[in-house]
Order: C-alpha cells, then sequence, then structure tokens
C-alpha cells in the first residue's frame, strides 16, 4: 500500500492495534489548491451560511483529505446531530440521533467505522459490530449522564428494588448497558417503558427524561439524579420571554430538559424527531431548545426557516473536530475497544432496544 510510513502490519493476531493491522498513513499535503477548491465546492455550498468564504480554504483541504482517506480505508464515518456543520454536511456518511446511529451501525459494509460523537456512541457501534474496527477521533469526548452512574450504581439499585426491570438511556458505559435488561433512547423511551410486563420500571440515569415518560404512562418510574449539562440549563421563563417578544415562535425540546421546559414547548422529540418537525412543519421561526450545532446543521436544507439559537454547545462533542477525524484515519486512533465479559450483556441490552417493535 503506497504512502504507508510503515510497512502494513496486517498481522491480525489477538492484541495488535489497529494501526498495526491497518498501517499507518503518511499526512496528506494540506494546500488549497484549485483543485481542492473545485471538488469541495459543493460542500461549501451546504455550510456557506455558517462559515464565513473567507475560512474555507482552511476546511477544505481536510474536507477533501477525509473523503479520499474513508475510500482508502474503506472507512464510514457515523455523525451524531450535535456535531459541527463541516462535520455534518462535508465528511460523513450518516447522521442521525442515537436511535438512528445504533440502526444504521448494524447495516454498515465497511471495515472501519469513525465515531463523530462522543464516546458511549462509539462503545455502541462497537458492541453492535464487534469484528469492526471502531475509532473516535478524541476519546475524552464524554458525557454528563453517561458519567452520571457506574455498573456497580445499578446493581446496588437491583438490591434495593429486586425484580424490578431496568430500563437505561443509551448515554451510559458499556458496563452500565451490562447491568440492564433493555436499553432506550429518547426516541423510544416511551415504548421501551410499555413493552415491559412490570408496573414499576428504573429509569435511569437521565431525571428529566424519566420525569417526562412519566407523564406518557401509567407505569411507576423510579429513576436516578443523572442530567444533561446541556439541556439542563433551559428554563421555562427563558422560553417564555422567547414567547412574549415573538409570539408566533415555535418552540421544539429535546426530552432531556426538565418538564417544565417542555410544558411551554409546541413539540418533544428526539434530535432527529425535532429535525424531522422543522423539515414538515417549516415553521418561520423556531427555537431548538438542543444542542446548537443542530440548527447550524439543517439551515441550507430549510433556508425558508429562521432558527433563533441560544447558543448551549456540548463540550463534549465539540471535541470532535476536522484534523482529529483526519488523524483518526492515518493513524487509526483511537480504537474503541470492550470487554468481552461486559460486551456480551450491554449488547443484549442494545439489540432488545433495536428489536422491539414500537
Ligand atoms: P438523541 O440524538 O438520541 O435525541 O440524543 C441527544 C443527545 O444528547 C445525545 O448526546
Ligand atoms: Fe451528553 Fe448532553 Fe452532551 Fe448529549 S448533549 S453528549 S447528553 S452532555
Amino acid at each position: 500500500m503506497a504512502g504507508h510510513l510503515q510497512a502494513a502490519l496486517r498481522s491480525s493476531g489477538k492484541g495488535a492495534t489497529a494501526a498495526e493491522r491497518f498501517g499507518i498513513l503518511e499526512r496528506p499535503d494540506l494546500a488549497y489548491t484549485p483543485a481542492v477548491a473545485r471538488e469541495t465546492a459543493p460542500f461549501y455550498e451546504k455550510v456557506r451560511h455558517f462559515i464565513p468564504e473567507i475560512e474555507w480554504p482552511v476546511h477544505a483541504p481536510y474536507v477533501h483529505a477525509i473523503n479520499r482517506l474513508k475510500k482508502e480505508r474503506n472507512a464510514v464515518i457515523l455523525a451524531h446531530n450535535y456535531q459541527t456543520p463541516e462535520i455534518y454536511n462535508c465528511v460523513a456518511d450518516i447522521v442521525g440521533d442515537s436511535l438512528q446511529l445504533a440502526r444504521d451501525a448494524t447495516t454498515v459494509d465497511a471495515e472501519i467505522i469513525v465515531q463523530c460523537g462522543v464516546h458511549f456512541m462509539a462503545e455502541t457501534s462497537k458492541l453492535l459490530n464487534p469484528q469492526k474496527t471502531v475509532l473516535i477521533p478524541d476519546g475524552r469526548a464524554g458525557c454528563s449522564l453517561s458519567e452520571s452512574i457506574t455498573g456497580e450504581d445499578v446493581r446496588e439499585l437491583k438490591r434495593r428494588y429486586p425484580g424490578v426491570p431496568v430500563v437505561t438511556y443509551v448515554n451510559t458505559s458499556a458496563d452500565v448497558k451490562a447491568e440492564t435488561d433493555i436499553c432506550c433512547t429518547s426516541a423510544n423511551a416511551v415504548d421501551v417503558v410499555e413493552s415491559l410486563a412490570s408496573d414499576t420500571v428504573l429509569c435511569i440515569p437521565d431525571e428529566y427524561l424519566a420525569m417526562n415518560v412519566a407523564r406518557r404512562t401509567n407505569k411507576k418510574i423510579l429513576t436516578w439524579a443523572g442530567h444533561c449539562e446541556v439541556h439542563e440549563r433551559f428554563t421555562a421563563d427563558e422560553l417564555l420571554a422567547y414567547k412574549e417578544a415573538d409570539p408566533s415562535i415555535e418552540i421544539v425540546a429535546h426530552p432531556e430538559c426538565h418538564p417544565s421546559v417542555l410544558d411551554v414547548s409546541d413539540f418533544s422529540g428526539s434530535t432527529a424527531g425535532m429535525i424531522n418537525y422543522v423539515k414538515t412543519k417549516r415553521p418561520a421561526r423556531v427555537l431548538l431548545v438542543t444542542e446548537c450545532s443542530m440548527a447550524s446543521n439543517i439551515q441550507s436544507e430549510v433556508k425558508d426557516v429562521e432558527f433563533v439559537k441560544p447558543c448551549n454547545l456540548c463540550p463534549h462533542m465539540k471535541r470532535i473536530t476536522l484534523p482529529k477525524i483526519l488523524d483518526s484515519l492515518l493513524f487509526m486512533t483511537e480504537e474503541v475497544t470492550v470487554d468481552p465479559a461486559i460486551a456480551a450483556p450491554a449488547r443484549l441490552a442494545v439489540e432488545r432496544m433495536i428489536n422491539l417493535k414500537a
């Protein structure tokens, strides 16, 4: 394989790193040449509302190199709806909410998955694709919900509430999923809870998601005090002030927000549900009560919609950048692995969710 610094050490032996199995590639020239400008021009059209023309020569060589390397590596990029516009629109092969990404991860043909999102998402892809190589461009991309609970915490809850089924949000580590009966996402949490025979259900670790689910089921919901650090910052008063200033504005909120926020919203759904609402309803002005990259990501597809943006960014999602994605593909870093003893029960919990017929 031309361009390899290291002769490809395709030792498929146990313990070989991804770099050893696939080899390391030389860093490409990142000049903004006329060819790069020409080939990346269609991508720029999708992000021109967000990236000033003068800045495009910084991004374009990365977009060009990443798209070329994906083919060379037989890699696919899965990106969450909160990734930056240049990732979402210019290098991602598959975009979506947590449920869509988990489902699509099961249908990927490529040998390598580069997960542009946070660590629990990459772990979920690995659980569903144990034979594939899963990379995350920055393994420090965590999540306040995932960090709020450990496997031992769930074992303690199970001791305290024997026989009560455990529904775990996908925003958790594999260790936590391994202690779980079934996973859920914000898109299917009510359906998952309703699918269980028990009258009482542990719905962890997102307290607000659990409170929002509890309002839509007759089951008793027990929860945990985990919160999303992005969504917990929104308040009903803040949103009412927007409504007062412009009564025509539509408010669309994510269910990780406090129930009082959903009370003053016109619609609530997962990130994919929110996008679908905007694309189909075409509100003249809308406020997406969620991570603020999402509005920028879809702006080019809904030019007639004006987004009002109280800009709450997720610092974990924002750890993923074009230069880090390029390094990931060049150096095959950072490889995501899951202890096989944990992977088996964790996979079962995710698969039960994916196979659930809503
Ligand atoms: P969804 O995309 O599944 O709605 O989740 C939002 C989220 O916070 C992921 O980190
Ligand atoms: Fe976690 Fe919230 Fe960031 Fe999503 S937005 S990754 S739930 S901290």
